[in-house]
């Protein structure tokens, strides 16, 4: 039986996770769960799942669990410890029951204890592309100093981790990643700074949280992947290709040298790589719609429009830079993607805040959590004070 730590219990990733775990409550038993603000959901997954620890972000956020626990009237006997912030975040993933642990954190907010778990060479199962995209070289540099298992839940990444398994590394060319083409895909450029926050959110295949919806809608999203293959699977930039396939069955294909790809296909469930991440590697029934190949289907693959799209090729600008430029280039972006959902600045106005908070951060080379976390710091910084302009000029 394996012990997990769900950082991001009562997000997409982690609700998907917990399902996986009441569905196979024989393999799997909950020792944390770690969420942010959102106490009632908490609550639920505590009378569900029982597990020992329980984490808010805030100690006002605990007062407000507390609440709703003896609102359910769960025995106090039956309530896990309760704590809240960074160190409780970090203490649950590196706790000796724990072996795997999920990091489905949002954000920066889950660096620190993702990073700590690979340091105690647990496995991790990898939701939360942002660690990668902030802290490539350093998780990765931990990862093979101490032997953490590092499994890839985002569906691209983990289609390419399959793929993998059927060949030698040595021949592998290319990677190529799909993307949906977010909502986008067919509006012209110009249409795009009138689009609206509830348009962008409206993912044509997947349900997920707001930040990586509306990093779909801009094709950052696909950008931060092509990073985190990079740091993953040790390639460069140059190997990882983007093809635009609306169908979103296709999740990643790998070349090998001698010219043959394999793909990986299955449902738009993130069930599956989650339950991947947890068997690895072994396989077992996931709970997912198989696909029926008796009907007739159709397929398409594009070119990504990267002059419709800059921040894609941002991404990989920023990659190729190295340093700290793909840590400003997360920061820059959540703030930017928060103040477009606030109504605070057009859709386009995303990509021109992040790309002017690039150009005035000075290079860096991070070489530790509390480093990158700086860099993070004032890169959002400075994408507050553009934001802050933008919206500045939209009244006037
Ligand atoms: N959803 C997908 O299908 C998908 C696919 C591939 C990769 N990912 C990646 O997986 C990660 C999670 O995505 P999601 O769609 O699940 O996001 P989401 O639905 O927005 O959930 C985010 C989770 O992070 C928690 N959180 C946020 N700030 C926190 C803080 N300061 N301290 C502790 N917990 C905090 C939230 O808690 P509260 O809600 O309680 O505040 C929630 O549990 C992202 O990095 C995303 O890019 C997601």
């Amino acid at each position: 039986m394996k012990t997990l730590t769900i950082l991001g219990s009562t997000g997409s990733i982690g609700t998907n996770t917990l399902d996986v775990v009441r569905r196979n409550r024989h393999l799997y038993q909950v020792y944390a769960l770690v969420a942010g603000h959102n106490d009632a959901l908490l609550a639920s997954q505590i009378a569900e799942f029982r597990p020992q620890v329980a984490v808010l972000a805030t100690s006002s956020d605990l007062d407000r669990l507390s609440g709703r626990l003896t609102g359910l009237q769960l025995p106090r006997a039956a309530w896990p410890e309760l704590s809240s912030g960074d160190a409780a975040r970090v203490q649950v993933s590196i706790a000796g029951a724990v072996d795997t642990v999920i990091s489905a954190i949002v954000g920066v907010a889950g660096l620190e204890a993702t990073y700590q778990a690979v340091v105690r060479g647990k496995r991790v199962g990898l939701a939360n592309k942002e660690v990668l995209v902030s802290a490539g070289q350093l998780v990765m540099d931990a990862v093979r100093q101490y032997g953490a298992e590092l499994v890839p839940v985002d569906s691209e990444h983990n289609g390419a981790h399959q793929c993998l398994r059927a060949g030698n590394r040595g021949q592998v060319s290319r990677l190529i990643l799909t993307a949906s083409g977010g909502p986008f895909r067919n509006t012209p450029k110009e249409a795009l700074a009138f689009v609206t926050p509830a348009q962008a959110l409206n993912h044509p295949t997947w349900r997920m949280g707001n930040r990586i919806t509306i990093d779909c809608a801009t094709l950052m999203n696909k950008g931060f992947e092509v990073i985190e293959a990079c740091w993953l699977f040790g390639f460069q930039p140059s190997q990882v290709d983007v093809v635009i396939h609306p169908q979103s069955t296709v999740h990643a294909m790998i070349e090998y040298s001698d010219g043959s790809v394999l793909a990986q296909i299955s449902a738009t469930d993130m069930r599956m790589p989650i339950q991947y991440a947890l068997t690895y590697p072994e396989r077992s029934e996931a709970p997912v719609p198989k696909i029926d190949w008796t009907e007739a289907r159709k397929w398409e693959f594009l070119p990504p429009d990267f002059g419709k799209f800059p921040l894609l090729r941002l991404a990989y600008e920023c990659q190729r830079a190295g340093g700290a430029a793909t840590c400003v280039l997360n920061a820059a972006d959540e703030i930017a993607v928060e103040a477009f959902l606030e109504g605070r600045m057009a859709f386009p106005s995303i990509y021109e805040v992040v790309s002017e908070t690039l150009a005035r951060m000075p290079a860096r080379s991070p070489r530790t959590v509390a480093e990158i976390l700086e860099i993070d710091g004032e890169a959002r910084n400075l994408a507050r004070e553009m934001v802050t302009a933008r919206a500045g000029a939209v009244t006037a």
